[in-house]
């Protein structure tokens, strides 16, 4: 069997239910832990001076081969390029783009050394799956080096309206360089979408839909294929973590702060895609609207510090703060705290745990290409008195999990009112719509997200001689089609 090389800028902290660094690290390792291999990716540690060594570290059947940035490398490729200018592009953020050629130049450069150092570590059969932003010309780079594997790619986040990518001066370089992928995949069909409407109407290029639902491109002089695969969780493995933690010190410290008070919770990490600010003020609505609420429930909202030498993530954390005090001097009482605004990280076990102690489950991003909390959240819950999930439509995960009350962030007396109907829903409501949820998680767990894309990845050969004719603009009003239905 070929040995599967998972390539991505963050690598997951080794030790198992440790603090995670967002949804790609869990993700990923949850997909890898079972199939074995090789991840390969940034140490986190940024070196003054010197060349930088691959360390090769085994746990269990993974092997971690990660290597440290240079620091010119760091502010070019992973806080200028990779963070100043595509996180917030891919995010509809076009307002806080900024652009420095020098950064692009170097995004480039180390996605070259970086293909470089793996080169000598692969072998001839290794499936290649690379994943994210970051990494956008990396199969590019290892073809240039003579690599022939089949090499894969998923973004983990938004793929943006054309009109929104072309803020990026280098949006056609980047289009190009995603072309030398052998299949691309995507969270969600509106993002496969905005990726077509793409290649047809920017590049001038092809998609046309095959028998199997794979859409084939044709674009800057290659065939490639693309998907949707929307990332999953174990949902019965985070349920066991949750009721392990149910009896320790985090939830047993929060119950008797909260004297019977309910809870609604968030756990992001304090980025501007996720919408806090606006969640925070649809709180405050709801006490303003329900003087009953006052006094009757608490929001805790976890923000872990993340990319916190960038402006626009000072910025946020200012503006949150700003929030939550005056929030919370307006409405707190000598034994009543509304809003708990925690900065810092928790471990797995201990999130799952407060998940399941909690009665609304509040995830609001403005964009999220999945945001794999508010799967976690579901998954955690109590099946006898499950809590309620109140999701913003512009997560990617609001495409399955149908039973949750779908909100508009940008709306903020409709949050207020979803978070009323959430504290107020019937047991027998709040059940129905949890096993809903339950079944769909079950049934797209991540094993089933990473098995269909690899399952793609390795029959790609036999699906370029499959291939139809080429019909675009049909193929791309069915891929339109395919999105609305
Ligand atoms: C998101 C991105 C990941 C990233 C994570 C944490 O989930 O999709 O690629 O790893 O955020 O961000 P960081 O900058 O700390 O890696």
């Amino acid at each position: 069997m070929s040995r599967l090389i998972i390539v991505s800028n963050r690598v997951a902290p080794i030790s198992e239910g440790g603090p995670a660094a967002g949804g790609l690290a869990v993700g990923v390792y949850d997909a890898l832990k079972e199939t074995g291999g090789m991840w390969f990716g940034w140490s986190g540690d940024v070196l003054a001076s010197g060349q930088p060594q691959i360390q090769l570290e085994e746990h269990g059947p993974v092997t971690f081969a990660t290597i440290g940035l240079l620091r010119r490398d760091y502010d070019q490729y992973y806080r200028g390029f990779s963070n100043a200018t595509l996180w917030p592009a891919f995010h509809y953020r076009a307002d806080l783009v900024q652009y420095d050629r020098h950064d692009f130049e170097g995004y480039r450069r180390v996605n070259g050394w970086l293909a470089h150092q793996l080169v000598p570590l692969l072998r001839d059969d290794d499936i290649i799956w690379v994943h994210d932003y970051h990494l956008i010309p990396f199969a590019e780079a290892l073809r240039a080096a003579g690599v022939k594997n089949r090499i894969g790619f998923f973004l983990h986040i938004p793929f943006p309206a054309s009109q929104v990518l072309l803020a990026v001066p280098t949006h056609h370089e980047l289009v190009k360089a995603l072309c030398s992928f052998d299949l691309l995949g995507f969270q969600t069909k509106p993002d496969l979408r905005a990726f077509c409407d793409y290649v047809v109407n920017e590049a001038d290029g092809s998609v046309m839909q095959q028998p199997d639902g794979l859409t084939r491109v044709e674009a800057f002089g290659q065939t490639l294929f693309a998907g949707d695969y929307p990332i999953g969780v174990y949902p019965d493995e985070i349920a066991e973590l949750a009721r392990a933690g149910e009896r320790g010190k985090p939830v047993r410290t929060l119950k008797a702060t909260l004297h019977g008070r309910k809870v609604i919770m968030s756990v992001d990490r304090l980025d501007y895609s996720k919408g806090l600010v606006e969640r925070f003020r649809a709180f405050e609505r709801l006490l303003d609207q329900h003087p009953t609420q006052r006094n009757n429930v608490s929001f805790v909202q976890i923000a872990p510090p993340t990319r916190a030498d960038l402006h626009a993530y000072q910025d946020i954390r200012l503006r949150l703060e700003a929030e939550s005090g005056r929030i919370n001097g307006r409405y707190a009482e000598l034994d009543w705290t509304p809003i708990w605004y925690i900065h810092r990280q928790y471990e797995r076990a201990v999130l799952a745990a407060l998940f399941r102690a909690s009665q609304v489950g509040y995830v609001t991003p403005l964009r999220d290409g999945m945001n794999l909390v508010a799967k976690e959240y579901v998954s955690a819950q109590d099946p006898e008195d499950p809590g309620v999930l109140v999701l913003s439509r512009f997560a990617g995960a609001a495409q399955e999990l149908t039973g949750a009350l779908i909100v508009n962030p940008l709306d903020i007396d409709g949050m207020a009112d979803a978070l009323a109907m959430a504290l107020a829903l019937p047991l027998a409501e709040r059940v129905a719509r949890y096993r809903d949820m339950m079944a769909q998680l079950r049934e797209n767990n991540v094993s089933v997200w990473r098995d269909r894309f690899m399952r793609d990845l390795t029959q790609i050969g036999d699906k370029r001689r499959a291939a139809l004719p080429l019909r675009s603009k049909a193929a791309h009003e069915a891929v339109q089609g395919q999105d609305q239905g």
